[in-house]
């Protein structure tokens, strides 16, 4: 059926005058504007049934996204990671990939193509030609687009469609769940596995380069080196979790220039070890100068003095670096006299 299908008394108010007509191109100026061709009325704005059937169509495919958001939720819950399946031309891939991909992919498109189908067929078509005028918002102008916005709001006949209404709210509802499921794959949160590490009483300092356990002359005056706990090796099953959180830095300075007393109580000789993860977010401190005792954070420039229990003297680092107690055991060996007395790494895990 088309418009010229539609007796003459049915057709809208509106096709009677026309927004303009195409002009013959002016030989004279090739610039002139020729203006709006007439308007044409869409099928579904001349007979209802055909609006109906629109309306049915938007429903349908905003219908079928709340449904492939309900298959992305339940492939993500009910899928093992491990499961594969063949798909031609790809081979095996993994089911559970796949099964999103497509689940999120059709809730996507049956959103837009909703939009478009209801865009196209139901809501106002009328072409407007609007001169250019100057960009300020005047309170005339601020008063049309008010008045526009809701002229919009009611040719969307969204407030006469309920049924398109109803589902786009539905559609729209349930697809931001895709994003939340997925924060599962964030993994656990850390709880207070930063709050013990594997330092206790008596656990040697074993050089990380060496991996021989340090006895005070293996500290020089102004070197920076290296330390984890013994007993913990690179094949070590959770390995990178440990030495992550028990990473140390040892240095040795003149006791008569450490300025904190405490610092001075928990080092041995001059030697103290501080945690070697930065208290901003956590990258490893590496950089030492031995004029200043500074130590340098290579993310953010965090730099904090080791002769003054490790505060932060620039950067965005928020928290001293974590001090572990040391000595020396009846061997002539360095030993940690117990755990880190804070939590290691961003100070922000000590919230709460
Ligand atoms: S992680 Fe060290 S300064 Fe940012």
């Amino acid at each position: 059926m088309s418009s010229q299908d539609i007796p003459e008394e049915n057709l809208p108010a509106a096709q009677d005058h026309a927004h303009g007509s195409v002009k013959v191109a002016d030989e004279e100026n090739p610039f002139a504007d020729p203006g709006l061709p007439p308007h044409e009325h869409r099928i579904q704005d001349l007979d209802e049934r055909a609006a109906k059937r629109s309306e049915r169509t938007v429903a349908l495919l905003f219908t079928v996204s709340m449904l492939a958001t309900v298959g992305f939720i339940a492939s993500f819950v009910a899928i093992p990671v491990d499961k594969s399946v063949y798909i031609w031309p790809l081979g095996h891939i993994s089911a559970l990939n796949f099964a999103l991909g497509m689940t999120l992919g059709v809730a996507l498109f049956a959103i837009g193509a909703g939009a478009v189908h209801w865009a196209r067929t139901l809501m106002s078509d009328e072409e407007v030609a609007d001169e250019r005028h100057a960009i300020e918002a005047d309170a005339e102008t601020r008063a049309k687009v008010h008045a526009d916005f809701k002229q919009g709001a009611k040719e969307s006949v969204i407030g006469r469609r309920k049924l398109i209404r109803n589902t786009m709210l539905g559609a729209l509802t349930l697809v931001p769940l895709s994003g939340v499921v997925l924060l599962r794959d964030l993994g656990p949160l850390p709880g207070t596995s930063l709050r013990h590490t594997m330092w206790s009483k008596g656990k040697l300092l074993v050089n990380m380069n060496t991996n021989e356990p340090l006895r005070p002359a293996d500290v020089a005056v102004g070197s920076l080196t290296f330390a984890k706990p013994e007993g913990l090796e690179e094949h070590d099953e959770g390995f990178m979790n440990e030495i992550a959180k028990a990473a140390l830095m040892i240095i040795r300075l003149e006791p008569d220039a450490i300025k904190d007393k405490r610092e001075l109580e928990w080092s041995h000789e001059g030697i103290v070890a501080y945690s070697k993860i930065c208290t901003h977010v956590g990258c490893p401190i590496s950089l030492y100068e031995q004029q200043t005792h500074h130590a340098l954070c290579p993310c953010h420039q965090s730099t904090f003095d080791l002769a003054d229990g490790a505060r932060v003297i620039f950067g965005p680092a928020g928290h001293a670096l974590p001090q572990l107690r040391i000595g020396v055991n009846d061997e002539g060996y360095l030993e940690a006299l117990g755990d880190f007395d804070e939590p290691v790494g961003p100070s922000f895990w000590e919230r709460g």
